[in-house]
């Protein structure tokens, strides 16, 4: 197979360096901003073009990999270019495929070329082509997933490390694992981008980016993470997609999960899946959800499958079948949740938040007064209130939390997360 690659940068020079030690696909056109600049791989003997989406017309392959990034500009061109011109397309890049990926599909198909995808979602790890292929005699009920391995470092450093949330980010900065600007990552908008892309996989519906609510990790400090810890958790950010009733739920935010579970295991930079099917049960799939080696594997994997003639279709279904599913509203979502104030300790001030809490209907399993911090250095005698609630509906939480912040109680903005309810099916058989 002969084949063109766009973009030469962290995934490129991984990808050129591992189709060179393999056979069966010859790498004859590359694409990057400067020609000049010093590459991680060996592009002599190899035609260059300036121009992404020239390359994809013009140059004479099979397939074109794109490997710049962006969700438009020039990772579009390139994508519409190639398949356009009937070759087969195969990208990393999330961004583009949640929010073009309806219309790339529809193309590919038009032209009956085969789109490849696997690395967008947790690099080397499997999911696109279990999801697409392993698992789909499966009604899913679930996918649960650590996607973003830069907030999966930063939590890590907080639970081992006990470094705060900033010092955390800059480590990342400095070990490459965090952009200078992470805002992205952080605030939640990659693992949206990647749970809708499963999504539609999953549930044979188009990409639906705008519907994904998202919270980041930012508001998560290291006190959180140690109460958490106390009481056997640890806080992972989860991207879900959820069958509930007959729509779905998709949302991204950081949740305590048992320390025992198989979710809290996957620590630093790595990525996991966690699949709940009718059939299937629980599937866990981890590994390197990114960096070049990783990436480059995925994307390779994707180059070596076409050439050995797959072309089913970008989301499994072919595009005519794709159903937009309505979606269940955020506020109705169920779950146990942590609830941590920080507060003046005097008195009255734990009663005054029990009476909101009760008279939203929200009932607690634990309560608990936490003064380390006012032992330390802390001459306004500021507590930590931690509340621990039965399920309850993010609508009640809301509503809660907005009355508690009128009483002017609060020296602090409140943190309110979700704690994970793994695989309730089961534990409703075993009551
Ligand atoms: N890095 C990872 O671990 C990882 C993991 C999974 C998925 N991905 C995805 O893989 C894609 C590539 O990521 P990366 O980390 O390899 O990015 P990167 O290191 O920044 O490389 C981007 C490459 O694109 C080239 N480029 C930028 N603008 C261009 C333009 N206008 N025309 C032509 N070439 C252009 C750059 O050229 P120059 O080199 O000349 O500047 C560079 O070679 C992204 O979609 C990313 O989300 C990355």
């Amino acid at each position: 197979m002969r084949i063109a690659v766009a973009g030469m940068g962290t995934v490129g020079g991984g990808l050129l360096n591992l189709l060179q030690q393999r056979d069966g696909v010859e790498v004859v056109a590359v694409c990057a901003r400067e020609r000049k600049k010093q590459r991680t791989c060996k592009i002599d003997g190899i035609a260059w073009y300036d121009d992404a989406a020239v390359m994809a017309r013009e140059a004479e392959v099979d397939l074109v990999v794109e490997l710049i990034g962006g969700e438009g500009g020039v990772a579009l061109d390139c994508a519409r270019a190639a398949l356009s011109a009937g070759k087969n397309f195969v990208t990393a890049n999330k961004a583009l495929l949640a929010r073009h990926g309806a219309e790339l599909s529809c193309l590919a198909e038009a032209k009956g070329c085969a789109v490849g995808w696997e690395a967008a979602v947790a690099a080397a790890v499997p999911v696109v082509a279990a999801v697409r292929q392993s698992l789909l005699a499966n009604s899913t009920q679930r996918i649960t997933g650590i996607v973003n391995g830069t907030c999966n470092y930063i939590l890590s450093r907080l639970e081992t490390d006990g470094e705060d949330l900033a010092t955390a980010l800059r480590t990342a900065q400095t070990k490459g694992y965090a952009e200078a600007d992470p805002r992205a990552d952080t605030q939640g908008f990659d693992s949206a981008q990647k749970i809708a892309l499963l999504a539609a996989l999953a549930f044979a519906t188009p990409p639906a980016l705008d519907e994904v609510s998202v919270e980041g990790i930012e508001q998560i400090s290291l006190d959180d993470v140690n109460f958490a810890k106390r009481r056997g958790y640890a806080i992972r950010l989860l991207a879900i997609a959820e069958r509930i009733e007959d729509k779905i739920s998709l949302r991204v935010h950081p949740t305590l999960v048992r320390l025992d579970s198989s979710l809290a295991s996957v620590c630093g930079v790595r990525n996991a899946i966690l699949y709940q099917g009718d059939f299937s049960g629980q599937v866990f799939l981890a590994g390197q959800g990114a960096g070049a080696a990783a990436t480059a594997s995925a994307v390779a994997g994707d180059i070596l499958d076409i050439a050995r003639g797959r072309k089913t279709p970008m989301f499994g279904m072919p595009h005519a079948n794709l159903a937009p599913l309505p979606f269940f509203p955020l506020d109705d979502i169920v779950s146990p949740w942590y609830l941590h104030f920080r507060v003046q300790d005097k008195v009255g001030v734990v009663a005054t938040i029990a009476t909101i809490l009760s008279e939203c209907n929200i009932s607690l399993s634990a309560i608990l007064q936490d003064d380390t911090r006012a032992r330390q250095q802390n001459p306004l005698r500021h507590v930590s209130l931690l509340l621990w609630t039965h399920r309850t509906a993010t609508r009640a939480v809301a509503r809660a939390l907005c009355a508690i912040e009128e009483t002017s109680l609060l020296q602090e903005q409140a943190v309110a997360l979700r704690i994970l309810e793994e695989d309730r099916r089961k534990d409703r058989e075993e009551a």
